[in-house]
């Protein structure tokens, strides 16, 4: 019996929906496998949590999640109670570095009976790999004067041990898929950074002889993912470039609702972490059609994280069998609450 214990922090907003969906098939999937047991703990940290104790998570909260095998969480943000940067620094983005998860990963496929944006698209399955500590979300910089003489510097950090992580990971990613990863870069306008970024991504593909490589500034691959998706398979980006990326990934299959990913700790010191790209979404909350699909999905990067690459597929294969059928909530254009489209999920899991 292979037993995982997981930190669950459902968040707020719909991240309290599609949580517990998402732990519905991960109950389901232990059911018909026999031999996996998930041990779930819950934590109620959240914007609703800081009003009462005015942090995010509790002093030692780091160390409690530290125990655990991942951390599977939903969403976090409720702009009406709390500001943004304080919530998302004081839980998302600090268990983010300070677990190290260097990497972030974001998958977008084509699922059959959702329709894309993309008229009449290819079978497109790519991959972002993100590096996920640096980059242009750095805490360097200020401010200095105000009125009309204020100004801000926000500098961008980018190291040769963080580029250089991000970008093997992604080669070896490729490695177990086309043999072939695209890198996002900007050397025409970013001066510094991005010049050092094709070095480093020269000198590594260098490591990697088996595996083709393109290098591509930002605003075309942005195009060009979305008119030849189907030709770009595991790209690798820095963390403003990634996280644009993304979105547009989301968008290209139809819904951010859709849309999962990982944030990786590669060195093995720390629990991984395991969300939707999506937010809170407080303007469909307590309405119960949150597409639970993204977080399903990253329950399914949780299972390969852990190994059980054949389970993985096998739920990945379910959802995929689901929305072909219509049932399907409405931002994917149906008409299904998050509940029904979880139950059918489940429900065909049972019958493999
Ligand atoms: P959002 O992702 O919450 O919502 C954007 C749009 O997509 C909304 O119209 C929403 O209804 C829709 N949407 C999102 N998830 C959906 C789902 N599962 N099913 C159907 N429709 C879905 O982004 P927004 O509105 O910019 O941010 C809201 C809050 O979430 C803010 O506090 C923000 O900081 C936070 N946020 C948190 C993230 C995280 O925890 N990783 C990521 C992005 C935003
Ligand atoms: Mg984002």
């Amino acid at each position: 019996m292979k037993k995982f214990n997981i930190a669950v922090i459902p968040g707020d907003g719909i991240g309290r929906e599609v949580v517990p969906a998402a732990l519905d098939v991960l109950h389901t999937i232990s059911e018909i496998h026999g031999g996996l047991q998930f041990d779930f703990t819950e934590f109620p940290w959240s914007c609703e949590y800081y009003l009462e104790h005015g942090v995010m998570m509790p002093s030692d909260g780091m160390e409690t999640l530290g125990a655990f095998d991942a951390v599977f969480l939903g969403s976090v943000g409720n702009p009406k109670l709390v500001p943004d940067h304080v919530s998302l620094w004081g839980l998302l983005i600090k268990i983010r570095r300070e677990f190290e998860q260097v990497i972030n990963i974001r998958p977008a496929k084509r699922f059959p009976g959702i329709a894309s944006p993309l008229a009449n698209p290819k079978e497109f399955d790519l991959l972002v790999v993100r590096e996920n500590s640096e980059g242009e979300y750095s805490e360097v910089g200020g401010r200095i004067y105000r009125g009309d003489d204020e100004l801000a510097i926000q500098n961008s950090i980018f190291s040769r041990r963080g580029t250089g992580t991000a970008m093997r990971f992604a080669f070896n990613l490729a490695a177990k898929r086309k043999q072939h990863v695209t890198s996002a870069t900007k050397s025409n306008g970013v001066y510094h950074a991005m010049p050092f970024w094709d070095q480093i991504f020269n000198e590594v593909s260098k490591e990697y002889p088996g595996i083709e490589t393109a290098s591509c500034h930002i605003d075309a691959l942005a195009a060009f993912l979305v008119t030849r998706p189907q030709t770009l398979d595991v790209i690798v980006a820095s963390n403003l470039f990634g996280d644009i990326l993304t979105d547009l990934g989301a968008a290209i299959m139809g819904s951010i609702g859709i849309a999962p990913s990982a944030n990786i700790n590669v060195n093995g010191k720390y629990p991984s972490m395991f969300e939707p790209v999506h937010g809170s979404a407080p303007d469909i909350v307590g309405k119960g059609i949150a597409n639970p699909i993204g977080q399903i999905w990253t329950a399914q990067m949780m299972l390969d994280h852990f190994g059980e690459n054949e389970l993985g597929n096998l739920l990945l294969q379910t959802i995929e069998k689901v929305t072909a059928e219509g049932i399907k909530t409405c931002d994917i254009g149906g008409g299904a609450t998050t509940q029904e489209v979880t139950g059918e999920i489940c429900a065909r899991l049972k019958l493999l």
